[in-house]
């Protein structure tokens, strides 16, 4: 069970399959703790609290949002905190290389409850907002540039390989004739010309029309299958041998770039399948534990619909 005063407050993030990341990392006094996706630090309070007030929690968001609820995990932690804002693509790198190390590592991976909620954000089909879907708010690119400027065919592979979209061509047709008259300002716009691509009959599907592409839009932008692929060899890197790492993805994609990753290191060997013996002489970096996703109870789904798709995948840094 987890410790009264960690339960998260109302309206923040609900932390999505806790108490397996917090048994999968099995953080223990002295150890150093990164938590690259911070949010409102639900997951990383339960890691902290497991520190027992010594050792290290490193968090780390691109999202400015997050200083207000690290401020509070840090006032109730006697362990050293300290927050990196910046893409955990980058920053993670970065302290790989200043020869940080680490016992505990979390990628939670996507947008948080209080990023989709606030209509301001431009993330949400449900509101009418400008369109902007950064996590990072000083990022350049916004969704607005990928909605006005992107080549109709690559908005189509955007809409087709990161929403599963359907209609992914239609819609793309229908934005650049909408656009040639006037630009995208704001969400409101898009969900109509989205609406009004695809057949009647598809409108009253499953879920909202505009969800897929929505949630196509938000990895363009904030690059988020890239900053997975640069965060996992950099993850690996800092792990101290028996370090444990944690990833939960909420997307398809996202699994399998965390899964092929997983059973790369766990191979080891990069020869080529017919070299009859081994001539590179790698050998596995992890031990993949347990082998398959960690899904989510029923129980969890009903108390957090937005706790579906989770996918956690556990790995243990070998010696
Ligand atoms: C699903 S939420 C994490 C929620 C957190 N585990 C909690 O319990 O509150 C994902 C968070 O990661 C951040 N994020 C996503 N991709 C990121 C990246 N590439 N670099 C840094 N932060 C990122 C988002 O801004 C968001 O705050």
């Amino acid at each position: 069970m987890l410790p009264n005063v960690l339960q998260p407050r109302e309206a923040d993030h609900v932390p999505v399959l806790a108490e397996e990341v917090r048994q999968s990392l099995a953080v223990g006094p002295g150890e150093t703790v990164i938590d690259a996706t911070f949010g409102a630090g639900g997951h990383a309070a339960i890691l902290a609290a497991d520190l027992r007030g010594k050792g290290k929690l490193i968090a780390i968001d691109r999202d400015p949002t997050a200083r207000t609820y690290f401020e509070r995990l840090a006032e109730r932690t006697t362990a050293s905190a300290r927050l990196l804002r910046g893409d955990f693509g980058v920053v993670l790198p970065q302290l790989a290389e200043n020869g940080v190390r680490a016992d505990a590592i979390l990628l939670d991976l996507g947008v948080s409850s209080m990023q989709l909620d606030r209509p301001e954000r431009g993330f949400s089909y449900a509101a009418d907002a400008a369109l902007d879907m950064r996590m990072d708010p000083s990022a350049e690119l916004t969704a607005r540039d990928v909605v006005n400027d992107a080549a109709e065919r690559d908005l189509a592979e955007i809409f087709r390989r990161y929403g599963e979209e359907r209609y992914a061509r239609q819609i793309a047709r229908a934005i650049v004739k909408r656009r040639g008259k006037q630009p995208f300002e704001r969400t409101g716009d898009l969900v109509e010309v989205v609406k009004q691509a695809i057949p009647a009959p598809a409108r009253f599907g499953e879920g909202h029309p505009a969800k897929r592409v929505f949630q196509a839009l938000r990895i363009e932008v904030n690059d988020e299958l890239g900053s997975l692929e640069r965060a996992l060899p950099a993850a690996l890197e800092m792990l101290r041998p028996g370090g444990r790492l944690a990833v939960i993805s909420f997307h398809s994609l996202e699994d399998r770039i965390v899964k092929r990753f997983l059973r790369a290191e766990e191979h080891g060997c990069t020869c080529p399948p017919e070299f009859p013996v081994c001539a590179c002489g790698a050998s596995p970096t992890l031990r993949a534990t347990p082998r398959r996703a960690i899904r989510p109870s029923a129980a969890e789904i009903s108390r957090n619909p937005r706790s579906q798709s989770a996918r956690l995948r556990v790995a243990v840094k070998l010696g």
